[in-house]
């Protein structure tokens, strides 16, 4: 129940999926919504640093989640599906790991490089330190406006793979008819082909 099995997701990895889902969403909503914010708006401070703080909680998640993967079988897709598209479900889904991992590190990396120093106080618990951000980055400003895009093309990037998994998502449940939805919604969903 806990664990995944070679033909279903287990409870764990179900709710890995759907809590880092509801983040991960929100966070890139978030992150549009407060940059399109006046900096001297007092909202804005507080918004950045809550973005900063679950930006954190992800990339816990995502070391977590990658732990108990590996210690886990991954359900096995469809029989049906021809190779090229089970290399291209492979190919997203080890997309989506990766921006789980860019998103909050280069994050991480642009306060780091940022010239003002605003420290990032997590959920206002805790200072989390900064990074020290490679010198082939240039000197701190330039490696900030490298980061920054590497954080906005990235997100860019995440959005797209979201909209085409979740696509692919639609069509083995409506079209192909397919577990591979239910399977990662119930433990009880095993696949059968
Ligand atoms: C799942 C993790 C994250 C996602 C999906 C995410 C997403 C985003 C998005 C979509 C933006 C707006 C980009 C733009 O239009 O310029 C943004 C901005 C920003 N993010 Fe993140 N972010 C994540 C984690 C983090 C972390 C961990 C930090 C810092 C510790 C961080 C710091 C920032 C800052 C400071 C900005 C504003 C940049 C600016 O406009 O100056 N983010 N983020
Ligand atoms: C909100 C709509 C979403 C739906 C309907 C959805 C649906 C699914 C389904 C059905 C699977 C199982 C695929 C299989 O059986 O092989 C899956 C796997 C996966 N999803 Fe989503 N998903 C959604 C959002 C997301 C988001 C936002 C992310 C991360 C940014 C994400 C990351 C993943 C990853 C990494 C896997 C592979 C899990 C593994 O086998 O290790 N999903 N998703």
């Amino acid at each position: 129940m806990i664990k995944n099995t070679s033909y279903g997701y287990g409870a764990l990895a179900i709710l890995f999926h759907w809590a880092m889902a509801l983040l991960i969403v929100g966070m890139l909503a978030l992150g549009l919504y407060m940059s399109g914010l006046p900096q001297t708006d007092p909202q804005t401070f507080a918004l950045f640093q809550l973005h900063k703080s679950i930006g954190f909680v992800v990339l816990l998640f995502a070391v977590l989640r990658l732990l108990w993967r590996a210690v886990n079988p991954s359900p096995k897709l469809p029989s049906h599906m021809p190779v090229w598209e089970k290399g291209i479900a492979h190919l997203g889904h080890t997309g989506l790991y990766a921006m789980m991992f860019l998103l909050p590190l280069s994050g991480w990396l642009m306060v780091s490089a940022s010239p003002w120093g605003i420290p990032t106080i997590v959920f206002n618990l805790f200072e989390m330190p900064h990074l020290p951000v490679p010198g082939f980055l240039g000197d701190k400003a330039s490696a900030e406006a490298i980061l920054k895009l590497v954080h906005e093309y990235g997100a860019y990037f995440l959005i797209a793979l979201i909209i085409g998994h979740v696509a692919a998502a639609m069509k083995h449940h409506f079209i192909s008819r397919d577990e591979t939805l239910r399977r990662m919604i119930s433990v009880r969903m095993q696949r059968t082909d």
